[in-house]
């Protein structure tokens, strides 16, 4: 992956140093104002940051992704996303009890009480053109072309029922071992079918600020020890909101003349993620919270902040195409040319 544009000065700083060896780097500049969530400077800065401990860019030097100056300045841009999650999602209270049992029963009142916003599923099984089922695609894949990856950061953090639960899911996430049917891999197969570029971050250039605070809101969760419970709430709600969306997704594409090929990624889902919410919400967080029943709160904020921000991803979307536009950026030249 090359290195994406920058969007203001934070990210021209960063970036103008990645191309050249691990230096020390001084403080990145202030923030522009306005929400984290949908600051394009602060989450393209914290995806590009993040990503070093994942693929990695060409032509930056590996030995970034410990300099000591880089990981001071992440942590500043990262209490201004937390600051602003904070501000952007209200921390539900706490399971009552620390039981399995009432965990999921928490988990899934939260899921539930989600249920009035926008839908975007509706949208894209029964109106969308092709075009805009193709710019949904090219959303998604900033998580999808790496999917389970930023949850699997959890499981050396794990031990017990809590672990072998997140195991058991991620091992179908990555294809129970078979590397055609990797969901990063069907998602590829997904946007060949849509004749969109599959190689991975292709489309980082185009994906506004809430994109991009998707997958970071993951790694943030998954690259902190203390937000483990978070990332643990975060895989639920995403596993507790997927196999009804994956089948209207699935359907939306079958009306768009997608084949079976094409649709294989979201009939997948279906599929797995309604046994997957069960082991996520039960046995992982539950089992979780009996272990650490203080961290229970924490388990329901990462599902919150889920559930919110693809709330805000939904608007959006919905509000470009009702207005007749794109959700996408424009194509921007990259650094370095491309
Ligand atoms: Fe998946
Ligand atoms: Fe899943």
């Amino acid at each position: 992956m090359q290195l994406p544009a920058p969007r203001g000065p934070v990210t021209a700083l960063l970036f103008e140093a990645l191309t050249r060896p691990p230096h020390e780097i001084g403080p990145l500049p202030g923030p522009a104002g306005g929400r984290a969530v949908e600051d394009e400077d602060l989450q393209l800065a914290l995806f590009a940051c993040y990503e070093l401990h994942y693929q990695g860019f060409d032509g930056v030097d590996d030995g970034w992704e410990w300099e000591p100056s880089l990981l001071a300045a992440r942590q500043v841009l990262e209490r201004r996303f937390e600051e602003g999650l904070a501000e952007a999602v209200p921390r539900p209270f706490p399971a009552p009890h620390a039981l399995p049992l009432h965990m999921r029963r928490a988990l899934a009142r939260l899921v539930a009480a989600d249920g009035d916003g926008p839908c975007l599923a509706a949208f894209l099984e029964r109106k969308a053109d092709l075009g805009q089922f193709r710019e949904f695609v090219t959303h998604r894949s900033i998580y999808h072309l790496k999917e389970a990856d930023p949850h699997t950061w959890a499981i050396p953090r794990l031990r017990g029922r809590a672990k072998a639960a997140l195991v058991e899911i991620q091992a179908d996430e990555y294809g129970g071992g078979r590397f055609e049917r990797m969901h990063s891999e069907l998602f590829r197969a997904t946007m060949r079918k849509l004749d969109l570029d599959d190689s991975y971050g292709a489309h980082l250039d185009r994906v506004p600020a809430i994109t991009l605070a998707i997958g970071n809101v993951m790694s943030l969760f998954g690259l902190h020890r203390r937000h483990r419970g978070a990332l643990l709430g975060h895989l639920a709600a995403l596993e507790m909101t997927s196999s009804l969306p994956n089948l209207k997704y699935g359907r939306g594409l079958r009306r768009l003349g997608g084949d079976a090929t094409a649709c294989r990624f979201y009939d997948e889902h279906v599929q797995a993620d309604a046994v997957h919410e069960q082991i996520a919400a039960h046995d992982m967080c539950g089992g979780f919270a009996a272990e650490h029943p203080a961290l229970a709160g924490d388990v329901l904020y990462g599902a919150a902040c889920a559930l919110a921000l693809d709330r805000i991803f939904a608007e959006r979307l919905l509000d470009r195409w009702a207005r007749g536009t794109t959700s996408l950026r424009a194509a921007a030249p990259a650094v370095g040319g491309r």
